[in-house]
């Protein structure tokens, strides 16, 4: 980590009426990314945070690598697939070389111009909301460049008014999905499903991809993205990371890795609420969860 990114610990960018850490994001690193010309070969990862963002970057890579784990295990995820809104990005890909995995936590709306006509394969991951809240309310407890996110029950309110970084999750939800159309190709898929088919989801990204992978390799990139290896894997698991930056004593990235766990933080008038908040928030939305439907 640099200087830069010490002083600007504290810092909170406002772009579009949405607001960022500053730590790695600038106006003119958002504005980069507002404007990012893509290529026909990229492949660009969008999620809203928490929503399985690193899985699905060391999914693409294994699927990319036909099941060899050399760059799994010599290339932080963030330098293989860094996120094009933040400050590193520009240097990241001068220094790369071959098809581009990008990722972005942008929502539709500032990325649509750029994606205009764009034949770039973008894969939407999306996670139940219940779990997203509970690992964001424990990832701010621990990223010294995030806000101090109160009680839960503050940080509930926050999320279900959009307030957070990076937006509504409902807006990001929403935006992504229902302009799917406009994108040439489009893989929606849910954490959710990853975490109960992982063999078959990664099949599903080598389709999606036009990678096919042999038997032994995609034995090989299952092991590796599942989370016990992910996990003790230090270029996925933020390890790599500054005390500085990220408090390791106070919880890990890789956290539990679970579906539904939501239950063991909210309280039964919590879940209720935010029911009520989802019927009416997603009203105009055609999208059925896996979760919505068991
Ligand atoms: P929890 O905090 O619920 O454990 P993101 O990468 O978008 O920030 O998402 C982080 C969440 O994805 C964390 O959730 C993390 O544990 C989970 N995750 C990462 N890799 C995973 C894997 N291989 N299997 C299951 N969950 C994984």
């Amino acid at each position: 980590m640099t200087q830069r990114e010490m002083a600007r610990l504290d810092v909170t960018e406002t772009f579009q009426g949405i607001i960022f850490p500053g730590h790695l994001h600038t106006q003119e690193s958002l504005r980069y990314a507002t404007n990012f010309k893509f290529q026909d070969t990229d492949t660009l990862i969008v999620t809203y945070p928490k929503s399985g963002t690193t899985w699905m970057q060391e999914v693409v890579t294994m699927v990319s690598c036909r099941g060899d784990t050399v760059k799994s295990q010599t290339q932080p995820n963030w330098a293989r697939a860094p996120w094009i809104e933040q400050y590193y990005c520009p240097d990241v890909l001068k220094a790369s070389q071959g098809p581009r995995l990008l990722t972005t936590h942008l929502p539709y709306e500032l990325l649509a111009s750029a994606l205009q006509g764009s034949k770039a394969k973008v894969i939407y991951v999306a996670r139940n909301p219940k779990d997203v809240v509970v690992s964001y309310y424990y990832f701010h407890k621990m990223a010294k460049f995030l806000k101090d996110p109160g009680t839960f029950s503050e940080f509930l309110s926050d999320f279900l008014e959009g307030t957070v970084y990076y937006g509504s999750w409902f807006d990001h939800v929403k935006g992504w999905t229902s302009n799917a159309r406009n994108i040439d190709n489009f893989l929606y898929i849910t954490y959710e499903e990853m975490w109960e088919d992982l063999r078959g989801s990664l099949m599903k990204v080598s389709r999606f991809l036009q990678c096919s992978l042999l038997e032994d390799e995609l034995t090989s990139a299952q092991k590796t993205c599942g989370f016990n290896t992910m996990s003790q894997n230090c270029m996925v698991n933020y390890t790599l990371i500054p005390q500085e930056i990220m408090d390791h004593s106070k919880g890990k990235f890789m956290r539990k890795g679970q579906i539904g766990d939501w239950v063991n933080t909210f309280s039964q008038e919590q879940s209720h609420n935010f029911d009520e908040v989802y019927a009416s928030k997603m009203a105009d939305s055609m999208l059925k969860f896996v979760w919505e439907t068991k």
